[in-house]
């Protein structure tokens, strides 16, 4: 559905990935892994439309989008929730939800079923984003990202810097909403058994370039460890 061919992108003359090429399968879920530095954010910043490659060629659906602006590929169906839980912090938790459903047909439904994929965000209506923890705010971030109803979740990094047991439920929602169909899901993770358990494609990510990528399931963990260890 998203397909990255030869995506050279950087930061104004600064090339970070050096020819990237990989596909997000329909319904299903492409795991992006790699050290820090690597270009995992950069690859989604280039897929929502954030950084425009120097050369090669992003296409949605078969469609080139390689400069097609942010806002036009979420009215295409992208959404993108950035690494660091980002929510506005001086917003309650039901105002950060709202912010996002206001003015969008079946908006309301929309709150309704991300409260029931968090539950935990429903105890937490008028509490401001900024008090909340950090595993909380992580799903306050994903759950505005589905209100817009995504046919393309872009989610940077959702486990990291959360204690472990937060850390169970995303992966389970996670998963639950890649099985759920309807959706696909590029997911950046450096956690290498839940990317994995959750992807049907996986590419490792080394200084730019994909170093190792094939089918995921938990029989790709060998290759995966040993790309990150070289
Ligand atoms: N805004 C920016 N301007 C210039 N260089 C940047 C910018 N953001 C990132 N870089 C550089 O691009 C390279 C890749 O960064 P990127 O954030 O994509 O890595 P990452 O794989 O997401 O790392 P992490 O796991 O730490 O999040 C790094 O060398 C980084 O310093
Ligand atoms: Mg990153």
């Amino acid at each position: 559905m998203l397909e990255f061919d030869a995506v050279h992108v950087g930061y104004g003359r600064g090339v970070v990935l050096r020819g990237v090429s990989l596909a997000v399968p329909v319904d299903g879920v492409a795991a992006v892994l790699g050290h820090n530095g690597a270009g995992k954010s950069t690859l989604l910043r280039a897929a929502i439309g954030l950084l425009r490659p120097h050369s090669g060629t992003v296409r949605l659906d078969g469609d080139d989008i390689t400069t097609l602006a942010p806002h036009h590929r979420v009215a295409r169906g992208m959404a993108y929730v950035p690494q660091g839980q980002q929510c506005f912090p001086h917003l309650t938790t039901a105002e950060n939800l709202q912010l996002v459903a206001d003015g969008r047909p079946g908006g309301r439904a929309a709150v309704a079923e991300a409260l029931d994929l968090f539950p935990v965000l429903g105890d937490l209506l008028g509490r401001r984003a900024g008090l909340l923890s950090g595993g909380q705010r992580q799903q306050l971030a994903i759950a505005r990202a589905l209100i817009t109803r995504p046919r393309l979740l872009l989610l940077d990094e959702p486990t990291e810097g959360i204690q472990p047991s937060v850390v169970d439920e995303i992966e389970r929602t996670i998963l639950a909403l890649a099985r759920r169909g309807g959706m696909s899901v590029l997911l950046v993770e450096q956690h290498v058994g839940f990317a994995l358990r959750a992807a049907q494609r996986y590419a490792v990510l080394a200084a730019g370039r994909v170093t190792s990528s094939g089918p995921g399931g938990t029989d790709a963990e060998t290759a995966v460890r040993q790309a990150l260890t070289v």
